[in-house]
């Protein structure tokens, strides 16, 4: 009930919209509001601007924070948007995460950003939210927090930045970061020209030009139908990408209703929507995480869409667009190319054009009305059904008895495709600590057959999930050519980087019953993508033996000291699910805790 109800809208202190929601409990919900307003207008607000519905618009500048550096000028375009439509528009910040400025990992954060996100949104009077983020995490937990807090939410991202140059060739980070600096380690580049790299792989604000996770994220995120088209790509420098925050600014108002809260919207189509989209784009494997923990906040669509679906989809989809790491451009280009609406357009046979969007068009819809003729398409960039850059299952799912839960693999990014289907011996690093003290001793017993094998940099393995599935090439094999080799982890990979890597394995080594947890060197690991399998071939009695020694191992070692961890550390260690589920906390999932 509206405890409003009675409340005399003719007399001064009305207000329609906006500053009557979600009062403070002082227990009098007449005098909260009359305190609510006294305040507000010490910002210097007048009466009028008090009546209008109020956008809230999440501000995630930080100094920490170079990919949202562009975000005040976004912040003045979204206003002039709300204000045109007649919007007032309040800003307010949230936790902001940077992918090299957040320890142990970024992905640690994520989900304190989605609660942050989701309350801010809850508590506040505002009746929509223009929520900006742009780097890797900021937008899953953005999307994550908003399904959560089912207010109309309107993500803006900050745009990726434009690519440097060096010695002639177009650079930018971060694939380029991660090829130069491994032939910088194989000793195939001097330390003066890594430098001068260095100065120039991130030339402008933005975020992360290639199809790492922050872009990946962007085209999901349009493809879900909460984001103009063009906002996926528009340059973060450009004066497109102003225009789609003022306006996203209006599109704001016009969504201040009950049909536009996300939960409404977004529908089990919407989401499938989205994967065939990151199939199609080569995205990064981080968005198969972030999408589940997306999905599992849907009380509708949570579970019915799971790992495998990921891979169904990508059984019918083929690789189209010719971006780094799995091709050789860079976002400006895929917007040049006429970016998310070429696209969508030329996906159309494969998507559910019923979807809703923000607009109140469905995405079919607004696919038409954007005009097929209109774009200079550069058919090399973002390829027709008929000439894909890779005929299809871009990201795979692989399973077996090292991995009942799942696992992931980029085939598309493999540099050596014999290795995905390949049997070798592991080499078993136990975690990242023990892979920088041997990966490049001289005496390290692997050849280029070997599999890599990292362990302990799962979800609580080590908090947060690191991007170190990119295990580097030990330097012997590196200094003699091998650039590839199978590699095998419980963590994560930066989605702007290549190789053929098995990620994601669950459950994670540290997990009781894990039996990637139990794998030795000298043991075979067996990979068939083609078969989706990722196997260890040893008895089943060897691996209960092991699986029951190690157990009895570690309870000798904890005994008498089994303390619960304090805060936020804490909390993930006792809450956070596996890769499967998404990498969320249990009790903000839409089942709630198990
Ligand atoms: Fe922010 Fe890559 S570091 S997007
Ligand atoms: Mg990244």
């Amino acid at each position: 009930a509206d405890p409003l109800e009675d409340y005399d809208l003719s007399r001064p202190l009305n207000t329609k919209v906006g500053l009557r929601q979600g009062l403070t409990s002082y227990g009098d919900a007449h005098f909260s509001l009359f305190l609510r307003k006294a305040f507000i207008k010490a910002a210097g607000y007048g009466e009028d601007a008090l009546t209008r519905p109020v956008i809230g618009i999440i501000n995630t500048h930080s100094g920490f924070n170079p990919c949202h550096a562009n975000v005040p000028q976004l912040i003045e375009a979204v206003k002039r948007g709300v204000q045109l439509s007649g919007g007032l528009p309040i800003e307010f910040p949230t936790i902001s995460l940077h992918e090299s400025f957040a320890s142990p990992t970024s992905m640690y954060l994520r989900n304190l950003m989605s609660m942050d996100t989701e309350e801010m949104i809850k508590a506040q009077p505002l009746d929509a939210c223009i929520m900006i983020g742009g780097c890797d995490k900021t937008v899953p937990a953005q999307l994550m927090g908003g399904i959560s807090a089912n207010k109309p939410v309107l993500p803006l991202v900050t745009g990726p930045m434009m690519p440097g140059s060096h010695r002639g060739t177009r650079i930018g980070a971060c694939t380029d970061c991660r090829n130069n600096w491994a032939a910088y380690r194989a000793g195939l580049m001097d330390i003066e020209d890594i430098a001068a790299i260095n100065d120039e792989l991130a030339p402008t604000v933005g975020t992360c030009g290639v199809m790492g996770t922050a872009s990946t994220m962007a085209c999901v995120t349009a493809a879900l139908g909460l984001m103009p088209l063009r906002g996926a790509s528009a340059p973060a420098v450009s004066a497109t990408r102003l225009r789609v925050a003022e306006e996203t600014g209006k599109n704001a108002v016009s969504a201040v209703s009950d049909k536009h809260r996300p939960q409404q919207i977004l529908t089990k189509e919407s989401f499938l929507n989205a994967i065939t989209v990151l199939q199609a784009i080569g995205g990064s494997t981080n968005a198969v995480v972030h999408l589940l923990a997306i999905i599992n906040r849907h009380p509708t669509v949570a579970g019915t869409i799971t790992l495998d679906t990921f891979d169904e989809i990508g059984r019918k989809t083929p690789l189209l667009v010719d971006l780094k790491p799995s091709g050789e451009s860079y976002m400006t280009d895929f917007h040049n190319a006429g970016g998310m609406t070429a696209l969508l357009q030329t996906l159309r046979p494969l998507l559910y054009l019923s979807a809703q969007t923000i607009t109140g068009q469905t995405l079919g819809e607004i696919i038409d009305s954007s005009g097929t003729h209109d774009f200079p398409y550069s058919r090399e960039i973002i390829r027709p059904l008929s000439n894909p850059l890779y005929p299809c299952s871009s990201i795979v799912v692989l399973r077996g008895n090292l991995a009942p839960g799942g696992a992931v693999i980029k085939a598309s990014a493999s540099k050596d495709r014999r290795l995905l289907n390949h049997a070798g011996p592991a080499v078993v690093f136990s975690d990242t600590s023990d892979l920088a003290l041997r990966i490049d001793d001289p005496d390290l017993p692997v050849t280029a057959e070997s599999v890599l094998v990292l362990k302990g940099i799962g979800p609580i393995g080590h908090p947060g999930m690191p991007e170190a599935g990119l295990i580097p090439i030990p330097r012997k094999l590196g200094a003699l050519g091998v650039e590839d080799m199978l590699r095998v982890s419980d963590g994560r990979m930066s989605g702007t980087a290549g190789g053929t890597i098995v990620l994601h394995i669950s459950p994670e080594s540290v997990v009781a019953d894990s039996v990637f947890g139990i794998v030795q060197d000298g043991d075979i690991i067996r990979c068939d993508v083609e078969g989706r399998i990722i196997q260890l071939d040893l008895p089943d009695e060897e691996i209960a033996r092991r699986i029951a020694e190690r157990a009895s191992e570690k309870e000798k070692s904890t005994e008498g000291h089994t303390r619960k961890k304090r805060g936020y550390r804490g909390l993930y260690e006792r809450s956070v699910n596996q890769a499967e589920y998404g990498v969320d906390f249990d009790f903000l999932t839409a089942a709630g805790p198990s």
